[in-house]
């Protein structure tokens, strides 16, 4: 989490930090803080709060004149957010200034040890810690900055992505990265660095990504240095052109992220199989899979991790690769799987699921797999993310950038995805015939358009989200392939609304919820007509013999469950495999409405952020 922007070149420092960090503010928004040196004097100023209330308070306290600056948007770990603790943060002499993203997990006795020194600390962060023992390892030694930033680097422990500089060396920038992530642009005679390329995405197609264990110093006029920093060694950039363009992170006319990106599902599918599906052949590319075909084929079980929403992803692919390629699967919140002490082989296959590629707890289950054996897939949607690096192989989304904190077309192009996975091997297994596949990729070439007609909800949602938008609590019901798209609809709504929401298998709600049900009690069922639909029907016959109010998600046409409903929303008919990718979109539209009808802040909701880089 936690945001980090810099710059050192020609230009003016101050417009591409602030505006670097708006882009980076769904990494966190509890406080936000830049420094601009112009030589002589650094020009610090920080607030609680968001980008926006720093722009306000900079622009009337400091000079903004600068060609070196340094900004940080923080999603607090250590510290709670107050200026104080906002970065970035200064050394005890006044000439370093770092920031940071991650957490130094030892900085409690290297606070003592520098207290013992006569070191003074200001805030709780651990952040000053670390820029401390810099300074203290700098002078210590009598080294340079690159050199201090290597050896006190090697003496935490912990995550980080640093930023710092020296008041002495006005054409110096130094970088390391372990666990967090760094980007560098490289212009002519500048260099960016950020947390993802997008702050500086207008200005260069150049850039580099710092490996784990890295560090650079960036010198004006000079080639990049790059070294490991566990042994100084040398390391060769691997620069790379980027393939991101400027509108992919703007609004483009939609009033927050998060619509725009529950309207870009058509297209972020059909980018997702494009070029990897020809439905005419029968035929599914994908080199990730091609390429280890055996070791999927092989596998005893298919093993995927995942946090949030890439784990309801997991729990629909679950469905999909038991029912069309019938290999065994289990589904882990990356968290738990990686502290318990899992039984992996190497005949196991581990699929990791993230959008960001920078979720700490799937990368640490991904080493831990990879460490017992097991051949590692990642699905990713940020190329050239940590994940997508950490892995064996794997597959990209291609959703394009997903800025809003709560995750929507990362949802669908993830099931896309494992779709034609599991396709590809029910074909190899020979459990799918050619027409059967056939079959199906043709009404996976019809999902774009079908989601535009679930689109056109909109309207009728909105006005359901009038009526429900003061409730207290939700349930959400589903079976089969839809029990996960209840999962996920709960979460959309209490992560982005704050109303209190629950997802259950609809069978189970004889267990234990159904006592939850009175006139006040919306429950929102999704009751396609395909599956367990019969089954389901009973469920909303005892929902509303407890008076509960129903919103139901029913394939068009649906006569029987809107004589029961208070509400239906109709979307598309498709195959049973194929529903969530439907089923889910009045879902997510249904939280958007109510959380903005609720007054609160779609795309960034409290507490949250978009990359958890912290355990
Ligand atoms: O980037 P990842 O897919 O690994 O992120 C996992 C979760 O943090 C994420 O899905 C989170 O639950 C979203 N806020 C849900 O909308």
């Amino acid at each position: 989490m936690c945001g980090i922007v810099g710059y050192i070149g020609h230009r003016d420092a101050y417009p591409i930090i602030i505006k670097g960090l708006q882009r980076l503010e769904y990494r966190g928004y509890d406080s936000a803080g830049v420094a601009i040196y112009d030589g002589k004097n650094i020009n610090l100023s920080k607030t609680k709060g968001k980008v926006e209330d720093l722009k306000k308070k900079s622009e009337s306290e400091i000079s903004l004149a600068g060609k070196l600056g340094i900004g940080h948007t923080r999603w607090a770990t250590h510290g709670v957010p107050n200026d104080v603790n906002s970065h970035p943060h200064y050394s005890n002499s006044g000439e370093l200034v770092i920031i940071h993203n991650g957490i130094i997990e030892n900085y409690d006795s290297i606070k003592k040890e520098l207290i013992k020194r006569g070191y003074v600390f200001h805030s709780d962060t651990d952040t000053e810690v670390l820029v401390n023992l810099i300074e203290e390892v700098k002078k210590k030694e009598d080294v340079k900055l690159g050199k201090a930033v290597q050896i006190a680097l090697n003496q935490v422990v912990g995550a980080y992505a640093i930023t710092v500089f020296d008041i002495n060396k006005p054409d110096e920038i130094v970088v390391a990265k372990l666990g967090s992530p760094l980007a560098i642009g490289i212009g002519e005679n500048e260099f960016f660095i950020a947390s993802d390329a997008s702050p500086f995405i207008e200005f260069t197609n150049n850039a580099m990504y710092l490996e784990d264990e890295q560090m650079a110093i960036l010198r004006l006029g000079k080639e990049i240095k790059l070294r490991k920093i566990k042994d100084d060694s040398v390391v060769y950039p691997n620069i790379q052109e980027l393939q991101l363009n400027i509108e992919e992170i703007e609004k483009g006319g939609y009033d927050h992220f998060m619509l725009k990106e529950i309207y870009e599902q058509p297209r972020a599918i059909l980018d997702t199989y494009r070029g990897r599906l020809l439905a005419s052949q029968g035929l599914i590319k994908m080199a990730g899979v091609d390429d280890n075909l055996e070791k999927f084929l092989n596998a005893n079980r298919i093993i995927i991790v995942a946090c949030g929403t890439s784990w309801h992803a997991g729990l629909v692919a679950e469905y999909i690769f038991e029912d069309l390629a019938r290999i065994p699967v289990e589904v882990e919140y990356a968290s738990e799987f990686r502290y318990r002490n899992p039984v992996i082989t190497d005949k196991d296959v581990v699929i990791a699921i993230s959008q960001s590629g920078e979720t700490a707890d799937t990368l640490a289950a991904i080493k831990l797999a990879k460490e017992k054996g097991a051949f590692v897939f990642g699905v990713c949607n940020v190329v050239g993310s940590s994940i997508s690096r950490e892995t064996d192989a794997g597959a990209y989304t291609h959703a394009g950038p997903e800025i809003g904190v709560a995750s929507t077309k990362a949802f669908t192009t993830q099931i896309t995805i494992l779709t034609l996975i599991a396709l590809k091997l029910a074909k190899e297994k020979g459990v799918f015939s050619t027409s059967k596949l056939h079959e199906f990729l043709t009404e996976l070439e019809n999902i774009p358009s079908k989601v535009e007609k679930a689109l056109q909800s909109n309207k009728l949602v909105e006005k359901i989200a009038e009526v429900y938008k003061d409730s207290t609590n939700c349930l959400y019901l589903g079976r089969g392939y839809n029990f996960p798209v209840a999962l996920e609809g709960a979460l959309k709504l209490k992560e982005i609304s704050y109303i209190h929401a629950e997802g259950y298998p609809a069978a189970e709600m004889k267990h234990g919820p159904i006592a939850l049900i009175d006139e006040h009690m919306p429950v929102i069922v999704i009751a396609t007509n395909k599956g367990h639909y019969d089954k389901v029907v009973s469920n909303i016959q005892e929902i509303k013999s407890r008076k509960g109010r129903i919103i139901a998600i029913v394939t068009e046409g649906d006569t029987t469950v809107k004589e029961l409903a208070d509400y239906v929303i109709e979307v598309p008919e498709t195959f049973e495999s194929l529903t969530p990718l439907l089923t889910t979109i009045p879902l997510q539209l249904l939280s958007y409405h109510i959380a903005l009808m609720r007054g609160c802040n779609v795309d960034q909701p409290r507490n949250l952020a978009k990359s958890v880089t912290v355990e």
